[in-house]
């Protein structure tokens, strides 16, 4: 069993501390808005389905916090916007998370109500409603992209797309999950996913959950085992992709996906459309966040390179849309994806 991502319990946040796994399951409690930015921001919870979740829950903690003090509609409509902004700014890449705060705000303007309490309870029914959607279309993203994995596949995946990155059950991830139960795989490769390490702690730890044949490589390894034939396909989950299929995702995909593009190899990007920015034409405008050069100048607290040495830490890539042999999509899966392609997942 996996331990759950985010649980919603009497008013109050709470989230799997990813720093600490596979180590320790440890639970924060979040009940303000800006506890949980910070908690997205230092990466507690991460993977863009899930700060989306954990984006929207709060913004209902900021709902219910602002009605306490009882202002005019326009006030708590005011305060709202700006949590909203305080969140939007916690991590730039994933568009998830402005959605999921998108959706919050689309049903505080489609009620007229003056009652905020009223209010803030009709926030929460949407916040869960994101949440209990999450699951749903990762089984049903699952599952279609399921058909694209031939038997006896040996797979190789990138970063954390699992239950831990969503709701539940994942998106590259559940792809995974649902072929196993057909009896596909046979085996996964993790890359380990320099610098933060979400490939060998978190996709590991779901995979031996799991009982996934798997094997941890380090992020250099995967042309060696492309050129050996040991791996079938490359499946990964995006933070962001535009209106032509441009996908960002965790730094490296980029290069598995030149990669596999050389030894024609399939590359598919497993993605619910939460995640496609349709207000982007395309890749070259998507914000890669960098993180601190700490991430990559030490390891486990320990300093590994040289003091006065610069470090460059962004911490996703952007795959063109020419490498991705297929979008897997809650709504349908579209081969060489490109814009009309796209555009059609949302007619
Ligand atoms: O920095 P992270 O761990 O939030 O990055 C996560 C990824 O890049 C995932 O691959 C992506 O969000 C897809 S999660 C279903």
């Amino acid at each position: 069993m996996m331990p759950d991502t985010l649980r919603w319990e009497n008013g109050c946040l709470k989230l799997l501390d990813q720093r600490l796994l596979p180590g320790e399951i440890v639970y924060r409690s979040c009940r303000t808005a800006e506890q949980v930015a910070g908690a997205i921001n230092k990466m507690v919870v991460r993977g863009a389905p899930a700060i989306g979740i954990s984006a929207a829950f709060g913004l209902v903690l900021a709902a219910y916090r602002v009605a306490e003090e009882n202002p005019g509609r326009r006030e708590f409509v005011l305060a709202l916007n700006a949590a909203s902004e305080k969140l939007r700014r916690s991590r730039p890449t994933a568009v998830n998370l402005h959605w999921g705060l998108q959706r919050i705000l689309a049903r505080l303007e489609e009620s007229d109500s003056t009652d905020l309490l009223e209010l803030a309870a009709c926030l929460e029914e949407e916040a869960c409603s994101i949440f209990e959607e999450d699951m749903v279309t990762n089984r049903r993203l699952g599952d279609l992209g399921a058909e694209l994995i031939p038997p006896g596949a040996s797979l190789l995946t990138h970063c954390n797309a699992g239950a831990l990155a969503t709701g539940g059950y994942g998106t590259a991830l559940g792809v995974i999950r649902s072929a196993f139960k057909q009896g596909k795989v046979l085996r996964v490769y993790a890359s380990e996913t320099r610098p933060f390490l979400q490939g060998a702690r978190l996709t590991s730890f779901e995979l031996v959950r799991e009982g996934i044949p798997s094997t941890l490589i380090i992020d250099n390894c995967a042309a060696h085992l492309m050129a050996k034939r040991k791996v079938d396909l490359v499946i990964v989950g995006a933070d962001r992709i535009a209106a032509n299929g441009d996908t960002a995702n965790k730094i490296g995909t980029y290069s598995l996906a030149v990669l596999a593009r050389h030894h024609r190899i399939p590359f598919y990007v497993a993605a619910p459309c939460s995640t496609i920015d349709r207000t982007l034409p395309d890749g070259e405008k998507i914000v890669i966040e960098e993180r601190g050069p700490e991430e990559i100048t030490g390891t486990g607290g320990e300093a590994v390179a040289p003091t006065g040495i610069e470090a460059y830490n962004p911490a996703f890539d952007v795959t063109p849309a020419a490498l991705v042999s297929a979008l897997i999509t809650e709504k349908a899966v579209i081969r060489q994806p490109d814009q009309d392609k796209v555009n059609s997942l949302f007619l």
